[in-house]
């Protein structure tokens, strides 16, 4: 019988993190978890509360209010891992710009990152675990036994939202699209608190110019000689 394991995906915004640890996690039979939508249910519930503007943020009502916030995940009839704010599902609410943008804002704050983080690691107990983001390899599970690095070129990865957002018939540049793109890996990157770094043990790939199936066959090739 294979070992379970836990899989750590990190990597930039818009690199198919999430289509990678997916698709994995179905092939497997394990858990998929996006900690990114943890950060975006955070984000949300500070702009639905009027913690967040464009321009300001309430930390300190944030960190009184953290508590309350309840997130979790549950499966779809289709078997799609959506996420949940206070019972409610916020899956597609999560998904826009400005809770994009708000996730990055909020994801710089320490009291925020250990509290998801102290989630995140209660969910990786049992292992069988895909999880996805910018600080599962190093911080969250430094000894997973399997860690991805995913990177891609801005102007590819801003190429690939702006296919993805015209088909969805949103109204932005190429140049806007590339220039938040551009702006999210700096505050990534440059955060105090657990800024993206890849982990000394993880294994890097960068998609630029490698197909979906490529990337599948070296990830499968990864994952099966860590299980067998
Ligand atoms: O992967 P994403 O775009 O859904 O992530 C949303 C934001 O949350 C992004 O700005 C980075 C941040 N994030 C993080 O700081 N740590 C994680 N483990 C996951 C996401």
């Amino acid at each position: 019988m294979s070992k379970k394991i836990v899989v750590a995906i990190d990597g930039f915004s818009s690199c198919g993190k999430s289509t990678m640890a997916k698709e994995l996690a179905r092939t497997s039979g394990y858990i998929y978890v996006d900690t990114g939508a943890m950060y975006r249910a955070v984000s949300l519930y500070c702009i639905e509360n009027g913690l967040m503007t464009d321009t300001d943020m309430d930390v300190h009502e944030l960190e009184k209010q953290m508590p309350n916030m309840h997130i979790s995940f549950q499966s779809s009839i289709e078997g799609k891992t959506e996420v949940y704010l206070n019972g409610e599902n916020v899956e597609s609410k999560i998904r826009t710009l400005a809770v994009a943008n708000g996730a990055s804002r909020v994801s710089t704050l320490g009291f925020v990152r250990r509290e998801l983080v102290r989630q995140q690691q209660l969910m990786g107990l049992q292992k069988g675990i895909v999880m996805d983001g910018r600080d599962i390899g190093t911080v969250v599970f430094p000894n997973a036994e399997l860690k991805i690095f995913l990177t891609a070129a801005p102007e590819i990865r801003a190429q690939r939202r702006f296919a993805e957002m015209t088909e969805k018939g949103e109204n932005q540049s190429f140049e806007d699209v590339l220039a938040n793109v551009i702006e999210r890996d700096d505050r990534d990157v440059n955060r105090a608190e657990s800024p993206l770094r890849k982990a000394e043990d993880a294994i890097e790939i960068d998609n630029s110019t490698i197909t979906l199936d490529e990337q599948r066959q070296i990830l499968k090739t990864l994952f099966d000689q860590k299980v067998l």
